[in-house]
């Protein structure tokens, strides 16, 4: 029935025609994913006879195996291959790997991130598969947490706007493309809020805070018709998501209008058992994780038998798996997975030159400058540069996670893939280019450290006339179930940085690392301080062209840094109201705040209006230093007095600006009713009259932000 040419069948009776065919076995094998690096090949092949909807972190030659049987199988229904390609197709190790979700943040470029996700995309579907668990809408409020990189930072807005480009870069303008594979809006819902910053813990939020917060990135990835969606290992307030039937089925199917369909995280119907406790066995597991809503079941493949025999005895009714089967139907159809079970992709993409040019313009658009007490970019008359520390040649520390070092299995021994540049790499070849010389020592390890190393380190850098000092963390300190308690740089660095310091040399620091640390006695003493987050395969060189002045940094941050693991939370949009303002033994400051970033030029804004008839605002940019320079330009409101507290600043609206010397630009954004909306205790989104403030800038600093008063 499915041979016919499908343009003039519509998906939805094509999926009931296959549904009306299948037995209960088909349709339930049908909701299971099997991660084909933990089991063997001969129960692969076995799953796949079977009828096994899904497998993970299979590639190449081995899926195009799995895919011949299952399509031989009764019903022919064709496998659908998921991997998380996050930040590029990092699991293999010929691909781009591009910066990570939360370095890509700092570039707040709507257009570069979808870029990154399309050539992703590209890249992924040569390789035959056609799914890639990301992004991930989770937000990093807690930096504790151990996977702060793969968030797009602290702040909803930011996030929904990023995650929604990277969707529409993977799925692009139909599923069914050669070029094209699903995204997966991931993890649904509020996993990064877990308390104390612990991996899958509970998530203390109420459901109106998770309508207000957490929800709104989902929503828009719903909007940009993001095809699947992950459920998240946690739990809101005592109730597992994958438990949940109101926050799965209620509200993303029937609030929503979410026709996707929803994956489990890996293993969530056993953690219902093991970890939660909400469900005395598998059975009981299963029954629930299916009622809640969820579609498909990662690798918990016990859920097969059990929940064959609970429809068989009348415990479950088969309507539930039907409309689970119903949903992975119908995207297998929309994404034309009958017609094409073999991805084509685009050969030759894999790490190919357009691909690696665009990676250098989103390293570059990712790196923040924070400090720089006049030292940046390094004048002319210099003749000699040390380069020095743990990570300033360091390509793991450089890619992060999810790269074919750690996954799907950690991978010490793999040998890094050209083409790539640490940072001491590009400074040798910027040096070159500047006849300058470079000195390089590791100086000491990120944990640990000797006096040879420091004395070597120190040696060098007496000979130089500039220090660049390369610190921050490791791929073991950061991840799943890798969360930190002490976010403190280790000792060990912080005394290198000491010893270096008291040579009163001119001393740049560069942080390259997975997620805010705490560096406040470094950010104090160093002159220059540059943020280059988990950049890719040219974060170094993104990092070494601003110390030379060959690229003016445009980097915001898209998530504060505390000054102390006890300061946190810092996000800059929390609730007022905290008698004294700050802790006894520290300000309230964070060390730096969202949206903060320094360029080599410098901005004014003028002239801001606002028409509350129509909702628009403008306001003039101009470039007033010696530089061309990329701005951006954000907006946040206050509702001045509401219902429920609300935000001191909220971020509403963003864009980059490209200004030349002397360029003034007038920038305008047009806003709806509902842009100014709360969540009232009764969980409805509203939008009430009264006072707002309107406040627009170049950080969420109050200082950086001209204000405008407004009623609705
Ligand atoms: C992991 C992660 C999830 C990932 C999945 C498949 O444990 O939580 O983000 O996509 O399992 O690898």
């Amino acid at each position: 029935m499915y041979e016919m040419d499908h343009n003039f069948i519509p998906v939805n009776t094509r999926v009931e025609n296959l549904l009306g065919c299948m037995n209960l076995q088909e349709k339930v094998a049908q909701m299971i994913q099997i991660p084909y690096s933990k089991v063997s090949k001969k129960e692969a092949l076995d799953w796949a006879k079977r009828g096994a909807g899904s497998f993970l972190h299979v590639l190449g030659d081995n899926a195009r195996e799995l895919q011949k049987v299952a399509i031989e199988s009764r019903l022919g229904i064709p496998i659908i291959f998921g991997i998380d390609a996050i930040h590029g197709h990092g699991l293999n190790e010929n691909a781009t790997i591009f910066p990570s979700q939360l370095a890509a943040a700092c570039s707040w470029n709507r257009e570069l991130v979808e870029a990154m996700a399309q050539a992703t995309a590209c890249e992924v579907a040569t390789d035959g598969l056609h799914w890639t668990f990301s992004p991930v809408l989770c937000l990093g409020r807690d930096t504790r947490w151990g996977r702060i990189d793969e968030t797009f930072g602290e702040d909803q807005y930011l996030a929904g706007e990023l995650g929604a480009s990277m969707i529409r870069g993977y799925q692009g303008e139909s599923l069914d493309s050669d070029e094209s594979i699903l995204a997966c809006a991931k993890h649904y819902i509020g996993y990064g809020e877990a308390v104390g910053g612990r991996d899958s813990c509970d998530t203390e939020i109420t459901l109106r805070k998770m309508r207000e917060v957490f929800l709104p990135p989902f929503e828009k990835a719903i909007k940009a018709g993001c095809a699947t969606i992950m459920c998240a290992y946690g739990s809101i307030d005592g109730t597992p998501v994958t438990a949940n039937e109101k926050v799965l089925r209620h509200i993303l199917r029937d609030e929503l209008g979410f026709d996707g369909f929803i994956v489990t995280d890996w293993d969530n119907v056993n953690n219902l058992v093991t970890l939660q406790h909400v469900a005395a066995d598998i059975r009981d597991a299963s029954r629930m994780a299916a009622i809640a809503g969820n579609d498909m079941i990662m690798t918990s493949s016990e859920f097969y038998a059990v929940t064959i025999k609970l429809v068989e005895d009348g415990l479950l009714d088969e309507k539930v798996i039907n409309e689970a089967v119903r949903n992975i139907l119908r995207i297998k159809y929309r994404m034309g997975l009958f017609e094409k079970p073999y991805k084509k992709g685009r050969p030759g993409c894999i790490g190919c030159m357009e691909h690696l040019e665009l990676n250098k313009k989103l390293a570059r658009e990712s790196i923040v400058l924070l400090k720089n007490n006049d030292i940046l970019p390094l004048e002319k008359n210099i003749s000699s540069i040390a380069v020095i520390g743990p990570n300033a040649d360091n390509i793991r520390a450089q890619y992060g996670d999810w790269t074919y070092f750690t996954h799907p299995d950690p991978n010490p021994e793999q040998m890094p893939i050209k083409p790539y540049l640490t940072v001491l790499e590009g400074m040798y070849e910027l040096a070159k280019e500047n006849g300058i010389s470079i000195e390089y020592q590791h100086g000491c390890e990120i944990m640990h450290g000797s006096e040879v190393d420091f004395e070597a380190a120190v040696s060098a850098a007496r000979k130089c006339d500039v220090i660049v000092l390369v610190l921050g963390d490791m791929i073991d300190q950061t991840g799943e179930a890798k969360d930190r308690a002490d976010l403190a740089l280790s000792r060990v660095q912080v005394e290198l940085f000491e010893r270096l310091r008291n040579l009163n040399k001119p001393l740049v620091t560069v942080l390259v690392a997975s997620k805010p640390l705490c560096i406040d006695s470094i950010a104090k003493d160093t002159d220059a301080l540059i943020v280059a987050f988990n950049g890719g395969m040219f974060g170094g060189l993104a990092v070494a062209e601003t110390i030379f002045g060959k690229l003016n940094p445009s980097g915001r941050l898209p998530i504060s840094f505390p000054r102390h693991s006890g300061q946190l939370p810092v996000y800059y949009n929390g609730l007022s109201g905290w008698h004294g303002g700050k802790y006894m033994d520290l300000p309230a400051a964070p060390l730096f705040v969202f949206g903060e970033g320094k360029s080599y030029t410098s901005f004014a804004y003028s002239n801001l209006r606002f028409k509350e008839k129509s909702l628009s605002v403008t306001v003039d940019v101009s470039n007033t230093g010696k530089v061309d320079g990329l701005e951006t330009v954000q907006i946040y409101f206050r509702d001045c007095v509401s219902s429920v507290m609300t935000p001191y600043k909220q971020l509403i609206a963003f864009e980059k600006v490209n200004l030349k010397v002397k360029e003034t630009r007038r920038v305008s954004f047009t806003f709806n009713r509902s842009d100014f909306s709360l969540v009232t205790p009764g969980e409805n989104r509203v939008t009430e009259p009264g006072e707002f403030i309107l406040m627009v800038g170049s950080s969420s600093y109050d200082d950086d932000l001209l204000q405008i008063k407004f009623v609705l």
